[in-house]
């Protein structure tokens, strides 16, 4: 476990010294495998998503973890103005080309995409007036900040930068993978995972590192296979991506402090409002943080 921070670090640094854990490239390459069909991924929470950055009257919308670009792409067709940021040049690569292949729709033409990270975010970017309408940060992003400190500064830096980008009134949608079931299960919830749902993924094992008698990272193995040319076989591709266990009561305790407290937040399992203890526990909690003030 401890072999794969060294293991990432070794591999490529991004901004204020964080390893960027898709440096090496493996994981970007094959990601709109892992993800499965963009539309059929896509369809899961368009319309959810729509409706609620239509409530809030939204325009503008910042996505702090775009990766190759999924929800970007979207919430361009939907005729969104998007900024789209991320850390990982080896990941904005395939967002860069998205908006290439498709630079003669003048939505795309408009596409930004810049390289940022959420700890210098408020000099990476620069935000419009007092904010943007909506920042999102889906796909279990967040989770891939570490807590090398063991004080969670720096989740709390982040969260406070990218709530920054939010003006008053506009709302914040992040989410997590369900680590309360994970970490007491040992295993993820049974049921469909909406964002990466691809047939093509083998394997994913598991292991957990405890420090301090706490959950400190989760590390993931993954195994996808890599369609070939005519009749060979798929090759296997392997990557192994860390991840913070946030947990649900912990991590709505830090999305308040990153608001300052000025603010509304509402909780959803897989895109469905949420009951604590419901009886199917969701793969996914989705927060939503309107800014009031
Ligand atoms: C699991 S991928 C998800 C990408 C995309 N949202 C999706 O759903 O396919 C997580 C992304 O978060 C980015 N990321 C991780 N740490 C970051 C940081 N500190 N600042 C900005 N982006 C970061 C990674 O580079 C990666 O592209």
């Amino acid at each position: 476990m401890v072999d794969s921070v060294y293991r990432t670090r070794s591999l490529g640094v991004a901004a204020e010294g964080l390893p960027d854990q898709y440096a090496d490239g493996h994981a970007a390459r094959v990601w709109h495998y892992y993800i499965g069909d963009k539309r059929s991924r896509t369809d899961e929470y368009r319309s959810w998503i729509l409706s609620l950055l239509q409530r809030h009257n939204c325009h503008s919308v910042l996505d702090v973890a775009c990766g190759t670009g999924i929800d970007s792409e979207m919430l361009v067709e939907e005729g969104f103005s998007v900024v789209s940021v991320d850390a990982s040049d080896k990941m904005l690569k395939y967002a860069l080309k998205t908006r290439w292949n498709r630079r003669k729709e003048p939505a795309f033409d408009k596409w930004v995409i810049e390289e940022g990270n959420w700890l210098s975010l408020d000099r990476d970017i620069n935000r419009p007036g007092t904010g943007f309408d909506a920042v999102i940060c889906l796909g279990n992003s967040f989770a891939h900040l570490p807590d090398f400190k063991g004080d969670q500064s720096d989740h709390r830096l982040a969260l406070t930068n990218i709530a920054g980008m939010v003006r008053p009134g506009g709302i914040f949608i992040i989410d997590h993978r369900n680590y309360d079931y994970i970490l007491s299960t040992g295993c993820a919830p049974q049921g469909k995972n909406i964002y990466y749902k691809s047939d093509l993924t083998q394997d994913i094992s598991t292991s957990v590192l405890w420090v301090n008698n706490k959950p400190h990272m989760v590390t993931l193995d993954y195994t996808v296979q890599v369609p070939t040319e005519g009749e060979s076989p798929p090759e296997l591709s392997k990557f192994r991506l860390s991840y913070y266990p946030h947990c649900l009561d912990s991590f709505s305790t830090l999305l308040h402090e990153a608001f300052g407290g000025r603010c509304e937040h509402m909780v959803y399992g897989d895109f469905q409002p949420y009951t604590p203890n419901q009886e199917k526990a969701p793969c996914y909690f989705i927060h939503v943080m309107k800014r009031t003030a």
